[in-house]
């Protein structure tokens, strides 16, 4: 298979997460005869330093006209610290969201056997975890209209949701549930809030057309509460944008390390895959950052163009590090760790 990937390396560590991820990408796409060409461009606060906005329509180009998107992370300190400013790295990523109409985020969360005791829960709770959020992308309380009123003393976040988007979103869950145990948790806070309640209705008239899913419906809060009680009692969750970037960052921890999550944003022409980990500034360029889920993203990248095979061969080498302790510091428990360059070179060598 030819492939052109749009490589958005971004802020902080993103560079050198990527890097590892490139080098395994293209061992992966030597042993198995694929040829990949990667299309760097410009996004974030680096984006923002050469040419003044953070996901400018030279990068919309390249993403829009490749096979895929890698990306690595974006956001550094110097915009949080500045609240008026009004250009941010983070508008780069909503823009870009909804420019390549990413609608679908799939978040998943599993365990590896090597670092049961790595996890904050106790490890009955999560032996056995292997969950995926579907978090809605581009539409809710992010993109609805916003602004003060008042001489600026009352504020406003509309959150509006299409029966459409609402179905489109859905379609995805319900067919992943298919491809695992066909369950499907759909989160809401349907006793509260009108688009929930439109959430819940749409699901409802779609359970019909795959009568062997299985569908619950639990409000948010529990459902908060219930990911660090039993995560291992969900399968496929499918939510709303906000509820989504809450809940995902509280799944995130439960494998032990935000530094192994893999991500992938999916729209209808083309799917972006990200680590789920920030741009984590005070690391940049010291060699210390977890490259693996990044390169975990890659697999998913793989996957999703149906090389099941080579994303395979990427989650074995990631296993068989974890296994060998060929890891980075945060996974080292103090004992002897690699450098995210070795870690990369170790992966693609052992793929
Ligand atoms: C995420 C991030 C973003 C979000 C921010 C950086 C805008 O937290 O990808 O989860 O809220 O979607
Ligand atoms: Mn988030």
């Amino acid at each position: 298979m030819e492939l052109k990937i749009a490589l958005l390396a971004g802020d902080g560590i993103g560079p050198e997460v990527i890097e590892q991820a490139v080098k395994v990408s293209d061992a992966v796409a030597a042993k198995f005869g694929h040829e990949i060409t990667w299309r760097p461009a410009l996004t974030g606060a680096a984006a923002i330093d050469a040419v003044g906005e953070p996901y400018p329509d030279s990068t919309h180009e390249v993403c829009a006209t490749s096979d895929a998107v890698l990306f690595g992370a974006i956001g550094l300190p110097r915009f949080d610290n500045d609240p008026s400013n009004p250009v941010r790295p983070e508008q780069g990523l909503l823009k870009m969201r909804k420019k390549l109409g990413l609608f679908a985020n799939v978040r998943p969360t599993f365990t590896f056997p090597s670092l049961l005791d790595k996890s904050p829960l106790k490890r009955e709770r999560i032996e056995g975890t292997d969950l995926v959020f579907l978090r809605e992308l581009t539409g809710g309380i992010y993109f609805g209209e916003k602004g003060r009123k008042d001489g600026g003393e009352t504020a406003f976040d509309n959150c509006v949701y299409t029966r459409e988007e609402v179905i489109r979103l859905a379609k995805k869950g319900f067919e992943l549930a298919m491809t695992r145990s066909k369950r499907l948790c759909c989160v809401d806070k349907a006793n509260v809030l009108e688009t929930s309640r439109l959430w819940r209705e749409t699901v409802q008239s779609m359970e019909k057309d795959y009568p062997e899913v299985e569908v619950s419906y639990e409000l948010v809060d529990a459902v908060a509460m219930r990911l660090v009680q039993w995560p291992n009692s969900y399968d496929v969750l499918i939510t709303e944008n906000l509820f989504g970037d809450i809940l995902t960052d509280e799944a995130s921890v439960i494998s032990g390390s935000m530094g192994l999550m893999p991500s992938a944003s999916m729209g209808a022409d083309i799917a972006l895959f990200e680590p789920i980990h920030g741009s984590y500034p005070q690391a940049t360029g010291l060699n210390i950052a977890n490259p693996m889920a990044t390169i975990l993203s890659a697999a998913m990248m793989f996957e999703n163009f149906g090389l099941q095979e080579e994303g395979k061969a990427i989650r074995n080498a990631v296993n068989n590090a974890l296994e060998e302790g060929i890891v980075t510091e945060d996974l080292a428990n103090g004992g002897k760790s690699y450098g995210t360059k070795e870690v990369g070179d170790w992966l693609a060598v052992n793929i």
